[in-house]
């Protein structure tokens, strides 16, 4: 029997764990070459954005960044990784959640069409979310409520 790992989420002081797992997050989504992500240093200088990292029985496990829309209201999920190894144990799930409850209020997230990992990953984690197709562009937003994401409640749809 598969032993349950203890997730947790904790801030990210600093850039280098995070940076060392970017890397491998935007060549999985985007494809080889692609390592340019501009918005990573001001998660340590705006106070409306959120770098967590994911831990698996202490190890770090994958990565979380949280950005306040409207702060006390609207967060956005904009990127959540877990490491190969550790995938399909519940660590997604389990470090979404306690992100959701410790923010609470409403959630938005984009993920590509091409993404079918993501979307399923997302509509097991959420599955009241709202999903709305974005027509001239390849992604869809998911929208929902942190402290029922998974009973039916619907909210408006909201745009990035
Ligand atoms: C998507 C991701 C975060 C999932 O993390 P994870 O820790 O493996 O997720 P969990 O183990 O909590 O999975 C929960 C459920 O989500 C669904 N799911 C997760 N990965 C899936 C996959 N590869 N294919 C289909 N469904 C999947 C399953 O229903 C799973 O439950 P099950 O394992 O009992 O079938 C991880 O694969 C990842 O980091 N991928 C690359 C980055 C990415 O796509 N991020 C999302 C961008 S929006």
């Amino acid at each position: 029997m598969t032993r349950i790992l203890d997730v947790a989420i904790t801030h990210a002081a600093k850039p280098a764990v995070i940076e060392r797992l970017l890397d491998a997050y935007l060549e999985e989504l985007l494809g080889a070459g692609h390592r340019d992500y501009p918005y990573l240093s001001r998660y340590w200088s705006e106070p409306d954005r959120h770098p967590f990292v994911i831990l698996a029985d202490r190890r770090t496990a994958g990565f979380a960044l949280v950005r306040d829309v409207e702060p006390d209201v609207l967060h956005e999920m904009s990127e959540f990784y877990v490491v190969p190894a550790l995938r399909r144990q519940g660590v997604g799930r389990r470090a979404a959640t306690l992100l959701f409850e410790r923010f609470g209020g409403r959630w938005q997230l984009q993920f590509a069409v091409a993404n079918a990992r993501a979307r399923s990953f997302w509509r097991f984690v959420v599955p009241a979310a709202t999903e709305t197709p974005n027509p001239n562009v390849l992604v869809h937003t998911m929208t929902w409520i942190a402290s029922n994401p998974s009973t039916g409640t619907r909210t408006p749809d909201v745009s990035r």
